[in-house]
C-alpha cells in the first residue's frame, strides 16, 4: 500500500494541523499521565486479565509508563516511541527503540517476535494507520492479540483529523477498520471505562492461525 492508499477514505481524515516533523513535537521528554489514575488502573486490571505471565509483549507509542501490572511476571517487554528520555525511564522495558512510525511505518522486529502488542491513548497520532496494523500482524505470533486503548484527550495539532471530527462511536469504528481491514480476525469493541475518570475504550484484534 502507498502512502496515499488508506482503503479508498478520504485523505483528510488522516490530515494534521501540524504536518512538521514528530521528531520537534516530541523531542522534549514529558514524564506526565495521558489519563487519570482510575483509568490507569482500569487498564492495568484488562492487561492482567488479557495477557498471560510469559508473553513476550511490545508496547507501541511507548513512553515511561506502559500500566502493565507488576505482578504478572511477562517475557520481554519491548517498547517504541519518539523520546529516548521517556523509554529509558521506563521500568518494564527490556529493550526500546526510537522510530517515528509516521515516516516508516514498517515495525523493526522480525515477524512473529510478540504475542501481545499495545497502543495505548496513541493511535491517534498515527497518519499511516493501515500500514502499521498491517506490519502489526507481522510482527505478531499467530494467536497473539493486538490492544488498542482510546481516551478522549489528544495533543490535538498532533492528531489526525478524523480524531477531532469524529463522534467516539465514529472512532471506535474507524479504529475496528484498521484491524479488520489488515488481515485481524475477531475485532472486537471492549468497554472498560472507569465510573468516575477519563472513559477507555479499548479496540482488539487478534492475528488468525496459519
Ligand atoms: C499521549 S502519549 C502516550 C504514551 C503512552 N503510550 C502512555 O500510555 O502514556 C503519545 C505517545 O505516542 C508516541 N508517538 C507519537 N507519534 C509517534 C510516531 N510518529 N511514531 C512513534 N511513536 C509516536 C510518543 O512517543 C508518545 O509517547
Amino acid at each position: 500500500m502507498t502512502a496515499d492508499d488508506q482503503h479508498g477514505l478520504p485523505a483528510a481524515l488522516f490530515e494534521r494541523v501540524d504536518e512538521s516533523a514528530d521528531t520537534g513535537f516530541y523531542r522534549e521528554p514529558r514524564f506526565v499521565a495521558h489519563i487519570d489514575q482510575a483509568t490507569i488502573d482500569a487498564l492495568t486490571n484488562f492487561y492482567r486479565d488479557a495477557i498471560p505471565a510469559g508473553s513476550d509483549v511490545l508496547d507501541l507509542m511507548s513512553s515511561w509508563i506502559s500500566h502493565l501490572p507488576d505482578d504478572i511476571t511477562f517475557g520481554r517487554v519491548s517498547g517504541l516511541g519518539m523520546n529516548e528520555a521517556e523509554l529509558a525511564h521506563n521500568p518494564v522495558l527490556d529493550d526500546h527503540r526510537v522510530h517515528d512510525l509516521n515516516v516508516d511505518p514498517q515495525l523493526p522486529y522480525p515477524p512473529a517476535s510478540f504475542d501481545r502488542i499495545l497502543i495505548t491513548v496513541s493511535v491517534q497520532y498515527l497518519t499511516r494507520p493501515f500500514d502499521v496494523a498491517q506490519s502489526m500482524l507481522t510482527t505478531l505470533r499467530p494467536g497473539g492479540d493486538v490492544y488498542i486503548a482510546m481516551s478522549h484527550r489528544c495533543f490535538p495539532t498532533k492528531a489526525i483529523a478524523a480524531f477531532r471530527q469524529l463522534s467516539a462511536n465514529e472512532r471506535v469504528q474507524l479504529v475496528s477498520a484498521y484491524l479488520s481491514m489488515s488481515g485481524f480476525d475477531d475485532v472486537r469493541f471492549i468497554d472498560r471505562s472507569p465510573d468516575v475518570g477519563d472513559p477507555l475504550w479499548i479496540v482488539a484484534g487478534t492475528k488468525p492461525a496459519p
